[in-house]
């Protein structure tokens, strides 16, 4: 009998707001599915678009990004730059056959643990019914697919 597919979700969290509420979430004993793992960074302005790529090569079905709310940012705007990265991500990884849906911005303050906690469930649930992602396996696959259809000798 083979296991009901459980999603792998890379997080990554600021560390002044929804590492907090990861945290309070945590200490009020709110339970998430243990799917997620967290990276906290100083601030979700830190966010490098290769990071989100590298969970996805790594292994991750679903990577979610959290921030402090907008106009809440201890670095001022940084939070603007996690979202047009992500908006920029979003489109970039559907051409490269990740579904758009695997990456998600959840802004979430140090006193929400709740919604986080219901943000993370929500998340792996959307992820558990995308299915596995496996993207290195898949890039690997289509690049076999593409050596094999080249001709015996390519001309240079
Ligand atoms: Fe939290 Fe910038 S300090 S998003």
């Amino acid at each position: 009998m083979t296991k009901p597919f459980e999603p792998m979700i890379i997080g990554f969290t600021c560390n002044w707001c929804s590492y907090r509420a990861a945290d309070l979430a945590g200490t009020s004993r709110k339970k998430y599915p243990p799917n997620i793992r967290l990276v906290r960074m100083m601030c979700s302005g830190r966010l490098d678009p290769v990071f989100v790529l590298e969970a996805f090569s790594g292994g991750a079905d679903g990577v979610m990004i959290t921030g402090c709310h907008p106009g809440e940012c201890h670095y001022i705007e940084q939070n603007f730059k996690a979202l047009r990265r992500v908006l920029l991500l979003k489109r970039t990884i559907e051409p490269l056959g990740i579904n758009p849906q695997r990456l998600k911005l959840v802004w979430a303050s140090a006193s929400e643990g709740n919604l986080f906690a219901k943000e993370v469930e929500t998340f792996i649930g959307e992820v558990r019914d995308l299915g596995p992602l496996n993207w290195q396996k898949r890039a690997m696959r289509n690049d076999l697919r593409l050596v094999e259809s080249l001709p015996e000798e390519v001309p240079v």
